[in-house]
């Protein structure tokens, strides 16, 4: 039997942000809120990036995924509601989801509302049997989950391609400690998380030769020239991204390359030559890192795959007291 689809509409706000950028701009080291790269060009530069020769994480995710998929859907339950933040494509989700049967629904999360409908369409086409029960809302704010026909035995939680780490750690424990609200204390967490590893590497996943990753970060200038009229001149700005080890994340900005104003409604931005926006953080952790971070979210790992290499990280996390630190 086939459900049709509806999507629950949360509305995000898609005008409160012209506050944000306002404000980011106006911080004595400027920046941007790293979930505006994803527009609809934004999203499908990050699906190039996905398939770059230097970027190892969706590569190395994908095949923790694959190898340890058993064991993983035993661990979640053949009846469990699976739930996604962030869900895009669905593509890495097909892998549980041919594991699971008879699972109670899947309930993919994700602000942009007709990649949501597509991508939600082409789950229920693939999986006939599964109620699908798309949410369009930004996951950092309030909503609620639908109810899924059947009763669901577990809620278990997918957050996969390391976006925990576009959070500051401490962001990072409220920001779990909200799933852990929402989606109830029977709720497990399926979670990719990279790892630390040589400079090298994680330089080269953020510089590659192709400059898909220099194209994805200047595309929110894009945005905000076309969505909220500013007057970014593109080509003088300039991509930059390098591991910052002393606060083990990957920084990615965009440097001014003259003195220049840029213009936004009744504001003018004053830049320096060599003075940047600060568009994304990317976390790396160990092992030992994480693992203590996620207990000041009321979570402990109670199960971690990572591939022989130990780049990148798949983690199953149950509810637990939380933990001071
Ligand atoms: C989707 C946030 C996990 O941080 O690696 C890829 C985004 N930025 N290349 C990451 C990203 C530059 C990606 N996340």
């Amino acid at each position: 039997m086939s459900h049709p689809i509806h999507v629950l509409d949360f509305h995000p706000d898609t005008h409160a942000w012209r506050q944000e950028v306002w404000e980011g701009l106006q911080k004595p080291q400027k920046e941007l809120p790293s979930k505006l790269f994803y527009d609809e060009r934004g999203s499908q530069l990050f699906e190039q990036i996905c398939e770059l020769p230097e970027y190892y994480p969706t590569r190395v995710e994908q095949a923790i995924m694959e190898t340890h998929v058993k064991e993983m859907t035993k661990l979640m339950g053949e009846e469990c509601l699976l739930i996604e933040y962030g869900s895009g494509s669905s593509q890495k989700t097909r892998t549980l989801l041919e594991h699971l049967p008879q699972a109670a629904g899947y309930v993919p999360i994700d602000i942009s509302k007709e990649h949501l409908q597509q991508s939600a369409a082409a789950i229920a086409a693939a999986y006939p049997d599964l109620e699908v029960l798309p949410v369009c809302a930004d996951y950092e704010s309030d909503f609620y989950l639908p109810k899924p026909s059947t009763q669901a035995a577990r809620h278990v939680t997918y957050y996969p391609g390391s976006t925990i780490g576009n959070f500051h750690p401490s962001e990072a424990i409220a920001f779990l400690r909200q799933i852990r609200n929402i989606c109830g204390l029977r709720s497990d967490l399926l979670i990719g998380v990279d790892l630390k590893k040589d400079k090298d590497i994680l330089h080269d996943a953020y510089n590659d030769r192709a400059g898909v990753t220099a194209d994805f970060n200047l595309n929110i200038l894009v945005r905000l020239n076309r969505e909220l009229g500013a007057d970014f001149a593109l080509e003088q700005f300039q991509h930059e991204a390098f591991y910052n080890e002393e606060a083990g994340r990957i920084e990615m900005h965009l440097v001014s390359l003259c003195e220049q104003t840029v213009r936004l409604d009744e504001h003018s931005f004053f830049f320096d030559a060599d003075e940047r926006i600060w568009t994304e953080s990317s976390y790396k952790y160990t092992l030992n890192e994480f693992a203590h971070l996620a207990e000041q979210a009321g979570f402990k790992p109670t199960k971690v795959w990572t591939d022989p290499e130990r780049l990148f990280s798949v983690q199953y996390l149950t509810p637990a007291p939380i933990r001071q630190p």
